[in-house]
């Protein structure tokens, strides 16, 4: 297919549009920006309009049940990545959208749709994740109150917003944040003298990992899963 095409069928630009994205410079074919609407593409090359890969097909959607020991990285020279396990996807384009330690297991949502990931992370749009947390030490009330009120963490300037906790057990309990800073489940509960020993990743927005979906598992999203966002 001539480039032109592809760029206006995947982009949805006009025509015109997508001359003078040509004549601009910012499209790529393998990271070489290319200004010859009639050169000849496949779907092996990798194509991108101002960094935005494109794609024919509809963007794709997945949520995986990350076990122990997979880090959410596009590639990592120690441990197999959240994209290997999507083995049998092409894995061009796919970026997770909320990362979780290597340690942390749970929901993991992954797509090549850059605003969609956008919209489930960004802190201004807030999402919830809901993640069950175990404990080293029993759960005391003060602590409760504490996480829910939104504590300060260290080397942040502002308290992380409120958070919901319901105690399940005396070291369990499920917590809700909407935020999405750097360790933020485990610098909590350090933050109140406590000591995540398990973290596992329930939910985002509406969207809650299946019971059945077995570890290093994913599927494609729904519909609906896909709008909730
Ligand atoms: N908070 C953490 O501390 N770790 C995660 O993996 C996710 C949230």
């Amino acid at each position: 297919m001539r480039l032109d095409k592809f760029i206006a069928h995947s982009s949805g630009l006009s025509r015109k549009e997508v001359k003078r994205a040509l004549h601009q410079g910012i499209i790529c074919i393998d990271n070489q920006p290319v200004k010859n609407g009639g050169t000849l593409v496949n779907e092996q090359q990798h194509i991108t309009l101002d960094g935005q890969h494109l794609q024919l097909s509809g963007p794709r959607y997945f949520i995986l049940h990350k076990p122990q020991g997979v880090v959410c990285a596009n590639q990592d020279s120690s441990y197999p990545t959240a994209l290997d396990l999507l083995s049998d996807e092409k894995q061009d384009g796919l970026q997770i959208a909320g990362r979780l330690d290597v340690d942390t297991t749970g929901l993991v949502l992954i797509t090549d749709d850059g605003q969609w990931n956008h919209r489930a992370t960004s802190p201004k749009v807030g999402k919830n994740k809901t993640y069950r947390v175990t404990t080293s030490e029993p759960i005391s009330d003060a602590q409760m109150a504490e996480l829910a009120a939104g504590v300060q963490l260290k080397g942040e300037s502002k308290v992380c917003r409120a958070a919901d906790i319901t105690r399940l057990e005396s070291s369990l309990a499920l917590l809700t944040i909407s935020e999405g800073k750097y360790h933020q489940v485990k610098r909590m509960f350090a933050a109140v003298g406590n000591h995540v020993v398990a973290l596992h990743r329930q939910s985002i927005g509406d969207i809650t990992l299946d019971t059945d979906l077995a570890e290093g598992q994913y599927r494609a999203l729904t519909e609906r899963e896909i709008n909730s966002i």
